[in-house]
């Protein structure tokens, strides 16, 4: 049975000493691809040497929402080269985070955000490649934006580490945006959570870690890793009441659709 983890983050200082490690674990928990995101100007090099070295790597290259300095507007053409590298499946992530706006600010900031978002949808409907969206505190804005720039391929993205009603997630079902979870499923205070995966159509859900944060129990509050999707996998196998190869081969046909990997 295999999997994929969705998002992580495998290029920070948190793997440097022990990356061929965790890769290998992750092989030997059926996490058979991995798609690391590369966020910035430092970050997104780093992330594609990563794909190069490791075959089971593949990237997704943006400038995340709160870290919107880490590659500027001037700067646009270092994440238009690296979309075209072979092993890039996705644009992103990219989003709207009102949770961690500065203080000083923050309407400025708010604007910037969203005018960087319609910059990555700009460049994915252009390289015919799925978003990796990162919303936080931050919905109704998110899916305005998505609605508004239109379905521009068939499987236009994914709502990465979703954390909303049920509502909203009809919402983003509506757009044809599929959502992805992670450690948090484990937590035992999510069961809000797990009534809203409960409830979401087997074709529209990623299993990720998000890497290295949100640990999936029992390593909650630890170093995350991609070979935890796995854990991941096996609590959903429970909150949809399925065998774990069936939750592997209907992640697996999601994954093949939306990344096509
Ligand atoms: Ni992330």
């Amino acid at each position: 049975m295999v999997y994929t983890d969705t998002h992580a983050h495998l290029d920070y200082p948190d793997y440097a000493s022990d990356l061929d490690e965790v890769i290998k674990r992750a092989s030997e928990a059926g996490v058979s691809k991995v798609i690391t995101i590369g966020i910035g100007r430092d970050s997104i090099p780093r992330s594609l040497a990563l794909c190069e070295k490791y075959p089971n790597l593949h990237a997704a290259v943006g400038v995340h929402p709160t870290a919107l300095d880490a590659l500027s507007l001037d700067e646009w053409e270092i994440l238009e080269k690296a979309a075209r590298h072979p092993k890039v499946v996705a644009i992103g992530e990219t989003g709207l985070d009102y949770h961690r706006l500065p203080t000083e600010g923050a309407d400025a900031y708010k604007k910037k955000q969203h005018d960087y978002f319609l910059h990555h949808l700009t460049l994915a409907k252009r390289m015919n490649k799925p978003v990796i969206v990162h919303c936080r505190d931050a919905y109704p804005d998110t899916l305005k934006i998505l609605k508004a720039f239109g379905r521009f391929r068939e499987e236009p993205g994914v709502m990465h580490c979703f954390a909303s009603d049920p509502a909203t997630a009809k919402e983003v079902f509506t757009l044809h945006y599929v959502i992805s979870t992670g450690g948090v499923l484990t937590f035992k205070n999510a069961p809000g959570l797990r009534a809203v995966i409960a409830e979401t159509p087997h074709d529209m859900l990623l299993l990720e870690t998000d890497c290295p944060y949100l640990a999936p129990v029992p390593h909650r509050g630890k170093r995350n890793e991609p070979g935890y999707t796995r854990l991941v996998a096996e609590k959903l196998a429970e909150v949809w009441g399925m065998p774990l190869e069936d939750i592997s081969r209907v992640t697996e046909a999601n994954v093949k659709r939306v990344f096509g990997i």
